[in-house]
Order: C-alpha cells, then sequence, then structure tokens
C-alpha cells in the first residue's frame, strides 16, 4: 500500500510518499523563511499564493524520488486543518484533484494527527503513550488510545511553547525562526547554573497544586514578558551582548524545559494510575521537540517513571508530509476515507469532546 501526502498548513510546502511498512519513499520540503523572513513571521496571503506555485513541483519530485506513477497510488491524503485556511485550501483541493483523477481514496488528515502519529512510523510506537505536542501553534498534553482516539489532559492557557521561543528570540534580538536560533546561541553559554542566577526566570504554574496530577494546563506568556524585563534593564548599545544573550536563551531554555519536565511527571503518575501501564511510552512531537536540552530534560524525567520518551528524528519533527502520509495510511487501513466534499477547517481539536 503507497500512499501519496501533501502537507501546506503552515508556511512548508510537502509532498512525501509512505507504505505500509513504514518505509518512507520519498519525503520533500520545501521552507519559505526565505519569502517570510523580511515579516519576522508567517504571513498567511504570502504562504498560500507559495503553496499554490510550488506544490506541483514538489508531488512530482516526491512521485518521481519513490519511482511511483499515479496508479501505483492506494490513497491520496493532504492536511485539511488546522492551519492557516488558504494555505490548507491549496493542498487539500491538489490532493482531491489527483484523487478524482485516479479514481484514488481522499483521505483528510488532521495536522495534529500528523503529528500524534509520528512515533508509529519512526518507531512502532503501540497504543496507548502519552503525547506532548509542543508546536508553533500548539501545546498539549494528549493521551494517544488509537487512530482518532485522543484524550485532551493539558493545554497552554496562552501562547504556544513555540510560539513562545519566537517571540522571546525577537526580543532578544534574533533572527526569525526563533526556536532553533535561541537553542544555537544558548549552546554558547558556558555556566547553565550561572545563567539562571544571573537572568531567573519564572516557571508558570509549576508550584500550583503540586499533587494534583490533572493540574498539566501550561502559561507562557509570562515567561515572554520577563525575558522582556531582563532586556529592557541591558544597557542600550545598539546591538545588545552577544554572551549576555547567550546566557539568557540558555536560562529561558532552561525554564522551558523545566516546565515541560514538571508536567511530564504529573502526566506519567496519572497515566500509571488511570491506565496501569507498567512502562508508558512519552513521545514529543512537534517542531519544539527539535530541542535537544528539552529532549534530554523530559527523557531524564521519563527514566525516573521507567517509562520511554521516543522524540522522532529531526526530520520528521517539524512540518512534513511524511507524516500526512502515514496518518492517511493508518486512516485508510481502518476504512477512514473522505468524501471530496470534505471542508477545510481552520480548527480542529484532536479531543473533539474537549
Ligand atoms: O510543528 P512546527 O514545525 O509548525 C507548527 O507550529 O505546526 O513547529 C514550529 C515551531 C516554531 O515555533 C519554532 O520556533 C519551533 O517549532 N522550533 C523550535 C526548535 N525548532 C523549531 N523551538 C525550540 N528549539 C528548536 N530547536
Ligand atoms: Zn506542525
Amino acid at each position: 500500500m503507497k500512499i501519496l501526502g501533501i502537507e501546506t498548513s503552515c508556511d512548508e510546502t510537502a509532498a512525501a510518499i509512505v507504505d505500509e511498512n513504514g518505509t518512507i519513499l520519498s519525503n520533500l520540503v520545501l521552507s519559505q523563511l526565505d519569502e517570510h523572513r523580511a515579516f519576522g513571521g508567517v504571513v498567511p496571503e504570502i504562504a498560500a499564493r507559495a503553496h499554490a506555485d510550488h506544490l506541483h513541483t514538489l508531488i512530482k519530485g516526491a512521485m518521481d524520488d519513490a519511482g511511483v506513477c499515479f496508479s501505483d497510488l492506494d490513497g491520496v491524503a493532504a492536511t485539511c486543518g488546522p492551519g492557516l485556511i488558504g494555505g490548507v485550501m491549496v493542498g487539500m483541493v491538489a490532493g482531491k484533484a489527483i484523487a478524482a483523477a485516479h479514481d484514488l481514496p481522499f483521505i483528510a488528515v488532521n495536522h495534529l494527527e500528523g503529528h500524534a502519529l509520528t512515533a508509529r512510523l519512526s518507531d512502532n510506537v503501540s497504543f496507548p503513550y502519552i503525547l506532548f505536542l509542543v508546536s508553533g501553534g500548539h501545546t498539549q498534553i494528549l493521551i494517544a488510545e488509537g487512530v482518532d482516539r485522543y484524550k485532551l489532559w493539558g493545554t497552554t492557557i496562552d501562547d504556544a511553547a513555540g510560539e513562545c521561543f519566537d517571540k522571546a528570540a525577537k526580543i532578544m534580538g534574533l533572527p526569525y525562526p526563533g526556536g532553533p536560533n535561541v537553542q544555537k546561541i544558548a549552546e554558547e553559554c558556558t555556566d547553565a547554573q550561572a545563567a539562571q542566577e544571573r537572568f531567573p526566570l519564572p516557571r508558570p504554574l509549576i508550584e500550583r497544586n503540586k499533587q494534583d496530577l490533572t493540574a498539566l494546563d501550561f502559561s507562557f506568556s509570562g515567561l515572554k514578558t520577563a525575558v522582556r524585563t531582563h532586556v529592557d534593564k541591558m544597557p542600550d548599545e545598539g546591538d545588545l551582548d552577544r554572551s549576555a544573550i547567550a546566557d539568557l536563551a540558555c536560562a529561558f531554555q532552561t525554564a522551558v524545559a523545566d516546565v515541560l519536565a514538571d508536567r511530564a511527571r504529573r502526566a506519567l503518575q496519572r497515566f500509571t494510575q488511570e491506565y496501569g501501564v507498567t512502562n508508558p511510552v512519552v513521545v514529543i512531537a512537534g517542531g519544539v521537540a527539535a530541542n535537544s536540552e528539552i529532549r534530554a530534560r523530559l527523557s531524564e524525567e521519563c527514566q525516573k517513571y521507567d517509562a520511554q520518551m521516543i522524540a522522532p528524528p529531526l526530520k520528521l519533527c517539524g512540518d512534513n508530509a511524511a507524516m500526512i502520509a502515514w496518518a492517511g495510511l493508518e486512516r485508510l487501513r481502518l476504512g477512514m476515507v473522505d468524501g471530496l466534499d470534505f471542508k477545510a477547517r481552520p480548527r480542529w481539536p484532536l479531543d473533539q469532546s474537549a
């Protein structure tokens, strides 16, 4: 079984072919970073136009790389939300057109389910597992019970973690995209302990209801404000002092990692109680899962609970189409096929009851 996956929900245009063994036959991602850099963030209209300009080339490239033609495919999966709706429509309509022209099943994929199921593609993880979905748009703790079956245990009450990275980076004068650049400059910090003493930062909601295992929400806007306060106190001599920014970036990254580690502790205790699983798996997915400090801290926390932390390979953490093809394949295997009248969804929670 071979599926074509299409992803256009944010600023990556992507196409991929995946088979039922989880072999990625091709996986092409075209980042629009250059188009958006001047604006310091993703501009929806520009993103949609860029997807329309490049998607056909990416699909052809993915087919050629995989050495398949349309008649070799068993289905077409496209991200149909959530995301920037103009871009979503470009990919969705392209997917529907290919499905219609070649009489193939069409699978409408939730972008978040793409991230959620990536660990099954990369590491063959079985249900149920704890999922940390940390991206530019989402910070959620979910229990993945099965395909299309998710329980939301925690979410952010303000900014998403990736958004916080991006905003803090901007405040620190670091280039777009923020997350990777914060990590890069933080690596220049030589004494993480001293950096935290030099730039104390809050760990929002960490001290509250420590024993309450259901207190799993996040808050990141206070952290961002605290970074601003530190930057405002720095001497104003044009460019900010690089070593000070390296220390602040390190302190910031540590604060985010501390918050995630605290939530991992609570979630693991609760999961063990409620699901009776002895060696639980924690999957970390989404763009922020690329952060090595965060991976290390979560992995440390998992070890304390005999849990295994699974973080997909870096190229599968950020937005890509292999995860969409895989989610499509998982759905198709269960007979979950969608009509060509499926409507794009700007909002589409994984846990519809939450
Ligand atoms: O999942 P993703 O590619 O796009 C969506 O939001 O759906 O995630 C992008 C987010 C951005 O906020 C970016 O700054 C963040 O992931 N990110 C990182 C790192 N790489 C990407 N944040 C921290 N450290 C990184 N190494
Ligand atoms: Zn994403």
